[in-house]
């Protein structure tokens, strides 16, 4: 498992793994003209808790995953990686936002935020509690236990789930300005733009890996049945 030591510079990390430069510019540490500056100190410029940074490098970077992994594998890897960062980034930014001051463009941001959070609760509980382990259940007795139709269901019903906040996070992006700080913004609102873009891209991926490797497996399984 690789480490990444806060004491490495953004260079070093940037020279490991190019997906790792990637992690770095979304936080908008910048390792083309600050390198030699360890990732310690840039966060600690940048206002951006360190564990941020270290933990989205360790959950992309060290977690296994193998598009041709077992049902109950992605699954592990979605709730690992996804689901366990959603449960602790939500209240985090529900946080930020109640510092913002009323009849600002960021109330509207705000509201549509609230929404957006009970949504991705309520979808990623009933994953969790009821569809992940039906399709554990699924995989370990076979195909031949599904109902097709309610499968089909399901699969219709949860990707409306995602195509709704993908929209949600398309709006979300506008009410904020594209989540673009400036050096003189306050430390709070920095890291509510910064964790707001960290978790557009993880819902992103999140999203990704549910419809088109999840749930293109099951509608494969489908359609050999
Ligand atoms: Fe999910
Ligand atoms: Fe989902």
């Amino acid at each position: 498992m690789r480490k990444h030591s806060t004491k490495l510079s953004l260079s070093e990390i940037a020279n490991s793994d190019l997906r790792a430069a990637f992690i770095l510019e979304l936080f908008g540490l910048s390792f083309s003209d600050n390198g030699p500056m360890s990732l310690e100190q840039a966060s600690e410029e940048a206002g951006i808790p360190i564990e941020y940074v270290r933990n989205t490098l360790s959950r992309y970077l060290d977690k296994d995953f193998n598009p041709e992994d077992t049902l109950t594998a992605i699954l592990s890897n979605i709730v690992t990686v996804h689901h366990s960062f959603t449960w602790k980034v939500l209240p985090e930014i529900e946080r930020l936002f109640e510092g913002i001051a009323p009849g600002t463009d960021l109330e509207k941001a705000r509201d549509l935020f609230i929404k957006m959070a009970a949504n991705i609760r309520n979808h990623s509980r009933d994953e969790e509690q009821r569809f992940f382990p039906r399709l554990r259940e699924l995989e370990a007795t076979g195909i031949e236990t599904l109902s097709v139709e309610e499968l089909e269901e399901e699969l219709v019903s949860m990707e409306d789930d995602h195509a709704n906040c993908l929209g949600a996070l398309k709006r979300l992006q506008i009410l904020t300005g594209g989540y673009v700080i400036q050096d003189n913004d306050p430390p709070d609102y920095k890291l509510l733009m910064r964790l707001l873009r960290l978790l557009e891209f993880d819902l992103k991926v999140h999203i990704h890996k549910e419809n088109n490797l999840l749930h293109r497996k099951l509608k494969n399984l489908l359609e050999v049945k």
